[in-house]
């Protein structure tokens, strides 16, 4: 009985595998009274409360502290595969495109963090609103200042959070306060690998902010940085409004296309998150889908710059790793729920609904299969590290009266997808301790 045990009582929903086109059950477990046993911040066991209990060796039950969430719904913490920590003072910025709106609100908030006291701050204010809407993992950038990967990663290691973050590389097509050079972003990066990647939960992430505002050269020493230490993991954007697309194709004349930038530059293959994809071709996404690489779709941010839908089933049918995200600061909203709520309304634009099955699958697994962290966290398969949180089916009246009339699991879930927000947010736990309670 060594280790400090807990066990959690409530109803128990996690995915094993994707849910695939036809919601498979077979993929997902729910437990209507369901126990989770964890040692050291760890899974031992997922189940019915009454067999988890039954399997506890003896002396454990009496020593473990128990969490009570009968009537409430437990999942994995959710997995937010992009967001941009030093834009959360500029979100609800009106009116404009990406790169009118990067130039107008962005790139100034981005170069107010040349004051590390504003990094900090803001780093503290983010990940507390991120515990605070469910939120455990992220790939998260910062700017181009190397003391915004510092402020964040140790805020994010105060609460003993799993995150990726990335100093920003940028040595052109943008304001001179907030430009880097190709040999000064890559030795400030290896200044940052070498004191956060691999510190506990933390990873690096190598962040060229997208081909536009990346030399040639930048992107080649990228690449080589890339490919020569491995576990590191890359974030950067793709293919996600028309101009951005035409800008590429002027830069990169020598290209076929933006994700052939990538390619050829060796920043499209495992651990590889690319944002948006929403202007891509199916070959492209055949093509994404074999190297390994990574799509986060972004439906709030999409929807708010008018960027464009997200093919989601074009992408399941190429087998391309998508997570969802809410990629703050384009993004209104530090929560997955709201974000599903997004993700269902294109994909009815699009004439493909999405499932509360695949929606969740999204938000948690998919996440971590998209970040390749699914070997840590994602679900609740023994070894994983316990990251989860309670939600509220009846947080508001209006959750509370159409619940009343819902027939069984898949209706509430999906009504908690539609209707829910950081209200229905109970309480987050990381690595079994609880790090939020509303
Ligand atoms: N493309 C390049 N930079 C950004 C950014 O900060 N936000 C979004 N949404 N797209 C980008
Ligand atoms: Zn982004």
């Amino acid at each position: 009985t060594t280790p400090p045990h807990r066990l959690v009582r409530g109803q128990l929903l996690h995915f094993l595998a994707d849910p695939g086109p036809a919601d498979d059950p077979a993929t997902w477990q729910f437990f209507d009274d369901g126990g989770l046993w964890i040692a050291d911040g760890h899974i031992r066991a997922a189940g019915p409360w009454a067999s988890v209990c039954a399997a506890l060796p003896p002396g454990v039950h009496e020593a473990a502290t128990l969490h009570d969430y009968r009537g409430r719904l437990v999942l994995p913490g959710f997995v937010d595969c992009h967001l941009h920590y030093p834009q959360a003072g500029v979100i609800a910025s009106y009116g404009r495109q990406l790169l009118a709106w990067l130039n107008d609100y962005v790139f100034p908030a981005e170069a107010r963090f040349a004051d590390a006291s504003e990094a900090e701050r803001t780093a503290a204010f983010v990940v507390d609103r991120l515990l605070a809407h469910g939120t455990t993992t992220a790939s998260v950038f910062a700017t181009v200042h190397p003391h915004s990967v510092d402020a964040f990663f140790a805020a994010a290691e105060a609460r003993g959070l799993r995150m990726l973050c990335g100093k920003v590389l940028m040595d052109r097509n943008c304001p001179e306060n907030l430009r880097d050079t190709a040999a000064g972003g890559i030795a400030d990066s290896l200044r940052l690998i070498e004191r956060w990647h691999g510190r506990g939960r933390l990873r690096y992430s190598l962040t060229p902010r997208f081909a536009p505002t990346s030399s040639p050269e930048q992107l080649r020493l990228t690449g080589e940085l890339l490919a020569s230490q491995p576990g590191l993991h890359l974030q950067t954007h793709l293919a996600e409004t028309p101009a951005e697309l035409d800008w590429v194709q002027q830069l990169f004349p020598e290209r076929r296309s933006y994700l052939d930038v990538y390619q050829h530059y060796g920043l499209a293959g495992p651990r590889t998150l690319h944002a948006h994809c929403i202007h891509l071709s199916t070959a492209e996404r055949h093509s994404m889908a074999a190297s390994g690489a990574a799509a986060a779709f972004c439906p709030g941010s999409n929807l708010f710059l008018g960027s464009g839908f997200f093919d989601l089933d074009a992408s399941r049918s190429a087998g391309l790793r998508v997570g969802l995200a809410t990629d703050i600061g384009a993004g209104t909203g530090f929560g997955l729920l709201r974000t599903l709520a997004q993700a269902y309304e294109v994909g009815q634009a699009c004439r493909a609904p999405l499932s509360a099955p695949r929606g969740f699958y999204l938000a948690t697994l998919g996440g971590a299969r998209a970040l390749y962290l699914d070997e840590h966290i994602g679900n609740f398969q023994p070894g994983r590290e316990a990251d989860f949180i309670a939600l509220d089916w009846a947080a508001t009246p209006e959750l509370a009266w159409r619940m009343e009339r819902c027939q069984g699991l898949a209706e509430r879930l999906f009504a908690l997808m539609m209707l829910g927000d950081e209200r229905c947010v109970v309480a987050t736990h990381v690595m079994g301790e609880v790090a939020f309670v509303r």
